[in-house]
């Protein structure tokens, strides 16, 4: 290398988690550390910040309070990318973003909420294209893994009568952000109909779904998260809707259920679930199906995967773009460590 190489004495720029001492936080700093990264941590509390570098050995932090926007920026000064793992995302997602972008620094979170993910790519779209970086709401089990799914399924299609995501769990041990954003998610939820984001149904009754093993037949009902703002990002879909485990909504709303507890040294739970997507165009009909454990430990997974193809420019994406614009192929890379996948069945 020349010795005036501008890269010559540059260190390789960090990943920022931020919200990085929360539930999902720790699962995805543990997933980049694991993978050879050194994430900076960043979040609004230093005492929890530096407690939580302590444990992993040797993190910078750099706490910022989400109302400073010039600590978020000095926060992420010098960053390849922000992942942002503080919810509600109806209150991080948009400062958190504009500091990463001004920094030239793409952005992913895990929203499961639709409307700041529809803020996003609304008004984040020209400033990451200016800047270059890609702006990647909703890179989790919600909203991303969907995508992710209902994207390899409709392969090919250019265009889809029907997108129909079903999400079983066994249980739903909600974390404290799950619950808080929970009761802050008030928007009215959007279903895709006739091409169109419109509102979804109100108290839908529950329906029963076949999902693969090990959940086989279960209740659902209509409960359309982030992903339905993903897929009418980039999918040409005319009908797409959500349906969620009955019984995980009734453990989410009843306030005695407990958190996640974890039952092997990676601090996954016991819960189990399985995503299963279903594609028709005309008469035919594709479905892909991701099965796993712990919703919040596969986050970090699909986040990171999705991260690293922005980081080593496997994907070239700009702008505000769904996460399966960013990697349709991080399916496999996931597979089978973290989800067992069930291939479509075309059944024209
Ligand atoms: N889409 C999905 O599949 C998916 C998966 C996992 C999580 N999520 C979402 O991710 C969010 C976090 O979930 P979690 O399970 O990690 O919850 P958690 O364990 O309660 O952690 C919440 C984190 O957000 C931080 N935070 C909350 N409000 C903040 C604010 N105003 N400013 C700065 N930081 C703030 C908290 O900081 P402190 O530690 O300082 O309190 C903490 O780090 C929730 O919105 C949840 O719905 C979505």
């Amino acid at each position: 290398m020349p010795e005036n190489s501008p890269q010559q004495h540059q260190p390789a720029r960090p990943v920022v988690v931020y919200g990085a001492t929360g539930h999902t936080g720790r699962f995805v700093v543990a997933e980049l550390r694991g993978r050879g990264h050194r994430p900076v941590l960043s979040g609004r509390d230093p005492d929890k910040l530096a407690a939580l570098a302590a444990e992993f050995g040797d993190l910078d932090v750099r706490p910022a309070p989400i109302d400073d926007p010039v600590a978020l920026r000095r926060a992420f000064a010098g960053a390849a990318a922000v992942v942002n793992c503080a919810g509600p995302f109806t209150d991080t997602a948009g400062p958190v973003a504009a500091a990463a972008v001004h920094n030239r620094a793409h952005y992913l979170d895990v929203s499961a909420e639709q409307s700041p993910v529809r803020a996003l790519h609304r008004e984040a779209d020209a400033s990451a294209r200016a800047a270059g970086v890609a702006v990647v709401p909703a890179a989790a089990f919600y909203g991303g893994l969907p995508d992710l799914l209902a994207t390899a399924a409709t392969t090919g299609w250019d265009s889809v009568d029907e997108i129909t995501v079903a999400i079983g769990l066994d249980r739903w041990w909600p974390t404290e952000g799950t619950r808080v954003t929970g009761r802050r998610n008030t928007a009215p939820r959007l279903v895709v109909s006739e091409g169109r984001l419109t509102p979804a149904p109100t108290d839908p009754p529950p329906r029963s779904w076949a999902f693969p093993e090990p959940l086989g037949s279960r209740q659902v009902v209509g409960l359309p998260f982030s992903e339905i703002i993903t897929i009418a990002r980039h999918l040409p879909a005319s009908v797409v809707r959500t349906y969620l485990d009955h019984t995980a909504l009734q453990d989410i709303r009843d306030p005695n259920t407990p958190p996640p507890r974890a039952t092997d040294g990676s601090g996954r739970s016991a819960q189990r679930f399985v995503v299963d997507v279903v594609a028709r165009r005309g008469t035919e009909e594709r479905r892909l199906s991701a099965g796993g454990r712990d919703i919040y430990a596969a986050t970090a997974p699909i986040v990171v995967e999705l991260l690293e193809r922005l980081l080593d420019g496997r994907s070239t994406a700009v702008g505000a773009v769904a996460p399966g614009e960013v990697g349709p192929d991080a399916l496999d890379a996931l597979s089978p460590a973290t989800l067992a996948l069930t291939r479509w069945s075309p059944t024209s």
